[in-house]
């Protein structure tokens, strides 16, 4: 440890006491996220209740020099929240207050570690929802710092859509407040969308407002098995070019049905299936359905199912959330590589067609699954994390995804953020405009103290 970390230290436990901790365990919990990318344990963990607790640490820490890296429920997965060089992790667990409600505005006011289930469950009496739903039960937070998403953003959008404002804790201890709670605003440059997706590279959340969706009266979900992956895709693309406001539809191919089946204890037909989900009056999804169901007749589907019945939904969409888990369980030991691969809709199709001809020419087992709706999927490559030649393999076969993705207006990522796993391609992205962002980090940031080694600093 540095003189600087350990001065600021020594410095921040007269203001924090026991809220700031050095323990191997705490160390190690904060040293990585699920990704598969290598952990680095910060110097120290720190757990503020409150801004002024922020303020005072990021002070202390800019006095010294030295990095702070912002940490929510760890359930990142490009390595957002990795403390690359040291420093504090600032741990956003203990101010989870939900400040207000507004069921006129359709507004929530919340602190930055209030759990996205957290606030569902508060908001249900109210009759309301707030719908972002990236599968973790994330924190609100680092959902908006990672631009986080999910399988509802087909109809409800990113947090990009859904943040209307922020508190935030800049470099230098400033507290600023960005944004407000009206409807629309043409003032000033739009700071809560730099702040959103900046991946606490410019500063620490330290308040959210976001917007609330109403419960919807009726809900029906549907599966569907496919006798083609192009048609199963297909299916979606006509869905969406036909306007029907689908609030999700989830591509899962059939080496993930079996993960699912296995982890889950379902037994899905072992094909390309669809899930869906319709949000309505009882007619309106009715008609939904039935408009859906003609889609996918026409394009090989068969058996489409569907149900209101909510218990049998739960379980649908949990074994869906559990993909993730499910798949590393598929193999005991390995570690997914995934790609979050973002196309123009009219591209999904080859994309995908595309990355299933890389799988089949491949050594390694890879199965593809995707929010389909929004031309966003990730393939998952099971990987023995010691083994260089499985790691060069599924990062030659990202790599080549991503290319492709680019070559045809889509981008790196669609939801999981760029963190360190994806950050050799911000500039193949973003060609001189990653030069800019440099810009800006270094404007608000010329310690580079925030979450060092990430966007801003690196690519
Ligand atoms: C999901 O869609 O389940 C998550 O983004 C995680 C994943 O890449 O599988
Ligand atoms: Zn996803």
């Amino acid at each position: 440890m540095s003189d600087a970390v350990a001065a600021a230290i020594a410095e921040l436990k007269e203001t924090l006491g026991e809220r700031i901790v050095t323990s191997n365990a705490v160390r190690e919990h904060h040293s990585h996220d699920t990704s598969r990318l290598a952990p680095v344990m910060p110097d120290a963990v720190a757990f503020p209740a409150s801004e002024e607790d922020v303020q005072a640490i990021v002070r202390v820490c800019a006095a010294h020099g030295v990095p702070v890296t912002p940490f929510g429920a760890g359930s990142s997965m490009e390595g957002h929240i990795i403390p690359v060089k040291g420093g504090i992790s600032i741990d956003t667990r203990d101010m989870n207050r939900i400040i207000e409600i507004s069921p006129e505005d359709a507004v929530a006011v919340v602190q930055p570690g209030v759990t996205r289930k957290q606030l569902n469950t508060e908001l249900r009496d109210a009759g309301f929802m707030f719908p972002v739903d990236p599968g973790a039960d994330a924190s609100l937070g680092g959902m908006a710092s990672t631009r986080g998403s999910g399988t509802t953003a087909v109809r409800y959008g990113t947090m990009r859509e859904n943040v209307m404002g922020l508190k935030v804790v800049t470099p230098d201890g400033e507290l600023i407040r960005t944004g407000s709670r009206a409807r629309k605003s043409s003032t000033g440059y739009d700071l809560t969308h730099l702040f959103v997706g900046a991946e606490g590279t410019l500063g620490i959340i330290t308040e959210l407002t976001v917007k609330l969706h109403p419960i919807p009266e009726h809900v029906s979900s549907a599966i569907c098995a496919f006798d083609s992956v192009r048609g199963a895709v297909e299916a979606v693309i006509a869905t969406i070019q036909y306007g029907i406001p689908v609030a999700r539809v989830e591509f899962v191919d059939e080496v993930a049905i079996a993960n699912v089946n296995a982890y889950s204890k379902l037994s899905l037909s072992p094909a390309p299936t669809l899930f869906f989900e319709f949000h309505g009056t009882q007619a309106w999804v009715a008609e939904q359905a039935q408009l859906v169901e003609e889609i996918v007749k026409d394009h090989g589907g068969a058996g489409f199912a569907w149900t209101t019945d909510a218990e049998e939904r739960n379980r649908l969409w949990q074994a869906r959330h559990d993909l993730y888990w499910a798949t590393k369980a598929g193999r005991p030991g390995c570690e997914l590589y995934t790609s979050d691969i973002c196309v123009p809709i009219s591209q999904l199709a080859e994309a995908i067609e595309a990355a299933r001809i890389d799988i089949e020419g491949s050594f390694l087992t890879g199965q593809i699954i995707g929010h389909v709706g929004d031309g966003n999927y990730h393939v998952a490559y099971q990987v023995d994390p010691n083994d260089e030649r499985e790691l060069a393999e599924a990062e030659r076969l990202v790599d080549r995804q991503i290319e492709r993705a680019l070559a045809v207006g889509g981008t790196t990522s669609g939801e999981h953020g760029i963190g360190m796993g994806k950050i050799k391609f911000l500039r193949r992205e973003h060609g001189a405009a990653v030069d800019v962002m440099k810009r800006i980090k270094a404007a608000l940031d010329p310690q580079g103290i925030m979450n060092p080694g990430k966007m801003g600093s690196a690519g």
